[in-house]
Formats: structure tokens, sequence, C-alpha cells
């Protein structure tokens, strides 16, 4: 027999394609159940398992059966369902969670941007615009779409999570005096990089509303909260400034704007972080390709780049990109300098 991996047949590779978003959908549902919760003492026959989440017995079994097939939960015996590494991430409580990532997927917020797909692909417009009449941030502030909004933004801390601490490894930040976390949040990242920088001062920059709810912790003192836009200016002086998942939601245009900003206000040797996904140039499957085509259902010209594109993208704004870094997550740090 050869070593060699037979090809999917044509109509494999089609109806797997055609299949997807079913996966996508059981996957929120068994994450919306907390089913890995139920199963975090042990395995459990699926009849008892739906009692505990509230489901009807045969669906709960027919459901698990699917994401077992997928690699998500494992049969122990027959009908007897229990957590694999995989299904472990999506209990509520494990330190890097996806589970409100799973249930935000194709939570209303997703999956009716995602019903108008078709009018963003022939439109170039996002399908938030065509499902809400709105961009999507502007959809999230209305009081009706509260609890989406909430979902997600734990959706986004809790995949945040992981690559946060991916950055901080994969990039020595302790030669820097004051590192400016840009877009920053509640300022997770930060914590984590003045965690393994003692020398460095922080500066948490976001909008106002959101700088309101900043967690630093025990590290408050080191860090300077800064509420503005950063569309119009950035806080000065920073010798590194990270951002993290900023870039690609915005357009060529927007993004250059930002990093303009950003280059007229730091120091003259500061440095510029951006922690994003690289699309791949080849035709490999990727994450990158996902999120990509997700920005466009999702956003106002959000968009995943390749190198060349985010070398492009640094130029118009005055910098020079000088390094790639990987980190151990789906992420790379892209370094530029002031060209
Ligand atoms: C996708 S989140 C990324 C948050 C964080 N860096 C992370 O990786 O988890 C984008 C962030 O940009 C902030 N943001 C959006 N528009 C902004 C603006 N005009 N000025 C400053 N911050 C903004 C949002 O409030 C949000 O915290």
């Amino acid at each position: 027999m050869s070593d060699e991996q037979e090809a999917p047949r044509p109509q494999e590779t089609i109806m797997q394609a055609v299949f997807g978003f079913m996966a996508s959908r059981a996957l929120t549902v068994a994450a919306t159940l907390n089913v890995a919760d139920a199963l975090h003492e042990g395995p459990r026959y699926y009849t008892d398992l739906a009692t505990a989440v509230g489901a009807d017995q045969r669906s709960l079994h027919r459901l698990l059966r699917l994401l077992v097939s997928l690699g998500i939960f494992e049969e122990t015996a027959p009908g007897t369902y229990g957590l694999n590494a995989a299904a472990d991430l999506l209990r509520a409580d494990h330190p890097q969670s996806l589970r409100d990532m799973a249930v935000m997927i194709t939570s209303p917020s997703h999956w009716l941007a995602w019903g108008e797909f078709d009018a963003a692909v022939r439109s170039g417009e996002s399908g938030s615009q065509h499902a809400y009449g709105t961009d999507l941030f502007s959809w999230f502030q209305l009081e009706e779409n509260r609890e989406e909004w909430e979902l997600f933004n734990a959706a986004m801390t809790s995949f945040s999570a992981g690559t946060a601490a991916a950055v901080a490894t994969a990039f020595d930040f302790s030669s820097y005096g004051k590192i400016v976390d840009i877009g920053g949040g509640h300022g997770a990242l930060l914590k984590q990089l003045l965690a393994d920088a003692p020398q460095a001062a922080g500066v948490l920059f976001d909008l106002p509303g959101v700088i309101e709810g900043a967690e630093l912790g025990e590290l408050a003192d080191r860090v300077e909260l800064v509420g503005g836009d950063f569309f119009e200016a950035v806080p000065s002086g920073g010798d590194a400034y990270v951002l993290k998942h900023i870039i690609h939601d915005w357009s060529d245009e927007q993004s250059a704007t930002i990093l303009r900003n950003i280059v007229a206000s730091m120091a003259p040797d500061g440095r510029v972080l951006v922690a994003e996904i690289v699309m791949p140039d080849s035709s490999e499957a990727h994450a990158a390709k996902f999120m990509d085509v997700n920005m466009l259902a999702m956003t106002e010209g959000g968009c995943e780049r390749t190198e060349a594109e985010y070398a492009t993208l640094f130029e118009a704004a005055g910098l020079r990109l000088v390094a790639i870094h990987p980190t151990d997550s789906i992420a790379s740090i892209i370094e530029g300098v002031r060209a």
C-alpha cells in the first residue's frame, strides 16, 4: 500500500464544504448548552447528559456523534461521551476557553450578516450593511442588541487570551521604557507585557467608554489610561506601540491613518508591533482565509493581509517593515520602524 494519502474525490471535496456551516452551528449549540462543563467530572451516558444540559436525549446523541466525528468530544463507550483536548476548550472555566467564541460565531450578530454574504460579495459592502442597514458596531450599540454586544466582547476576550500570552513570549519587550497598547481593550495584553518588562511603564489607549472598564489589578500604578480616537491622535513618546487585532478591522486607508498617527507620536527610535494573522501567499488551508471572509461579511473594509500587503501599508504610513515574528498562536508580530 502506498504511504501517499489519496486526494479526496471531487464530490467529497464539495460535500465537505457544503456541510461546513453545519459544523459551526452544531458547535455553537453544544457550547450554548454547556455540554463540556457537564462532562468536566468525567464521561456520561447521553440520557443522563441530556437531563443535565436540558436537551432532548436522542437529539443530543446525534449532535455529539457529529462533533465526535469532527474531533470534538469522544465517545468512550457506545452512547457515552467525554471530553478530549478540543472539547475541553469549550468549558467556560478553561483558562484558554473558546466557549464564548463558539457560542458567538453563529449567534444573530454573525448569522444574520452571513445570511447576506452573497450581497457582500456582489457589492463589496459588508454583510452587516445589508442585514442591518448599518455597520456591525453601530448595530451592537442599539439597546435591543446589548446581549449580542456582551457576547461578542466575551468571545473576543476568550479568543484574545491565548494570543496575548503567545505575543508576550514571542517578542522581547524588556528593553522598552514606555509601551503603548493601541486599542488595548481592558488591558489583558498590556498586563502580560508589563509583567515581563518590569522597568517599563504602560499606556492603555482605547475609546473612552472602553477604557473605563480597564482591569489592571496590581499593575494599575504602572499604567496610564488614555481614552481617545486613534483616527485623531494617539499618546506620544512611546518606545513600543502594540496593536493587536486592530489593523485587520480597517481598510488600507483607515489603517494607514492609524499608523501615521503613531509615527507622528512615537519616540525617535520607536517600534510599531502589529499582532495579526499573516495571510499566506500559497493556496494552503489556513485560518487567515476564514478570518478574511469573516471580515468581508462583518466589517467595513477589514481584511487579513499578506506580508507584502503589510509592507506596502507600512510604507504608506511612513514605516519600514523590518521583521515578522511568528508566535505560538495563529497571530504573528509584524515589526516596523520609522522609514
Ligand atoms: C478587535 S478589538 C481588539 C482589542 C485588543 N487589542 C485585543 O486584541 O483583544 C478592537 C479594539 O479597538 C478599539 N477601537 C475601535 N475603534 C477605536 C478608535 N477609533 N479609537 C481607539 N480605539 C478604538 C475597540 O474599542 C476595541 O477595544
